[in-house]
């Protein structure tokens, strides 16, 4: 059974879908088999990222029309396995909640499910939170966005859940913007990667590819196989940690537990 990682920024757009999408693809490529599970309910976005416009299956089907999980994981030329869900609003009112109590049948089909939350800390993204084991949280290098990343990271730490850290997206040296050291000092958390803002990454999802797929030398692309190798951490040390309760996480992450 895996392991769920929420991925949250509380501020919309800083690079939550595109940080889920690339991290299971480079984790793909890894050797691993990450599922990434639409959280963003009201306002999905993964599956069109990669060109499913619209899915033809999704969570709705398992919930209203009694199809299997399997039957909804769709599989990417890029080795993404997303589950995604209707475009459809008056289809996900119904569904909203009931959509998250989905999450540990699905850790059981992967080492690591990677939940893409909404933007905001409202119900739906606290849903996304709860229903994980950990919280990855994705921030800009821009007050606003790192002032809802410690807002996020301390929602999360009530609820009991462990914040690995941040990533720092969408990063220009030309420009003046937050240091490292000062993003880490407000967020009370580690900053486990910066990735820098990059026209790869738009371009790759333009032709609905994650960018570690389809440019994986591009400045964004090394970046974000650097942090699947965070995350990956070793294979030895995966095998080992997936026996124990709270699995190979803990042990690749132990530094950022608190
Ligand atoms: N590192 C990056 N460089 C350039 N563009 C990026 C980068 N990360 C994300 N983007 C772009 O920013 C926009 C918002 O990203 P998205 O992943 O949808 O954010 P969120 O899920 O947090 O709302 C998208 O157009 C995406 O392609
Ligand atoms: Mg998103």
């Amino acid at each position: 059974m895996g392991q769920a990682v929420a991925i949250v920024s509380g501020k919309g757009g800083v690079g939550k879908t595109t940080i889920a999408l690339n991290l299971a693809a480079a984790l793909h490529k890894f050797g691993h088999d990450p599922i990434v599970m639409e959280g963003n309910v009201t306002s999905p976005t993964a599956g069109l990222y990669l060109g499913y416009m619209p899915a033809r299956r999704t969570i709705n089907n398992v919930l209203n029309d009694g199809l299997s999980l399997d039957e909804v994981i769709l599989t990417h030329d890029s080795g993404v396995r997303l589950v995604t869900c209707s475009l459809s609003l008056a289809e996900l009112e119904q569904d909203y909640s009931e959509a998250f109590e989905l999450v540990s049948e699905l850790k059981k089909k992967t080492d690591l499910l990677l939940i893409d939350a909404g933007a905001g800390l409202d119900e739906e993204a606290r849903f996304a939170i709860n229903a994980s084991d950990f919280v990855l949280v994705v921030t800009n290098p821009e007050m606003p966005a790192v002032i809802d990343a410690l807002r996020a990271i301390r929602l999360s730490r009530s609820l009991d859940k462990k914040v690995l850290g941040v990533v720092v997206n969408k990063v220009n040296p030309r420009e003046k913007q937050l240091s490292i050291d000062e993003i880490e000092e407000i967020v009370e958390a580690p900053v486990l990667t910066v990735i820098n803002d990059d026209k790869s990454v738009r371009n790759a999802f333009a032709s609905n590819y994650p960018v570690v797929f389809s440019n994986p030398t591009s400045r964004a692309g090394m970046q974000l196989f650097e942090l699947a190798s965070i995350i990956a951490g070793h294979e030895d040390e995966f095998a080992q940690a997936s026996r124990s309760a709270l699995g190979w996480l803990k042990r690749v992450f132990g530094f950022a537990f608190k």
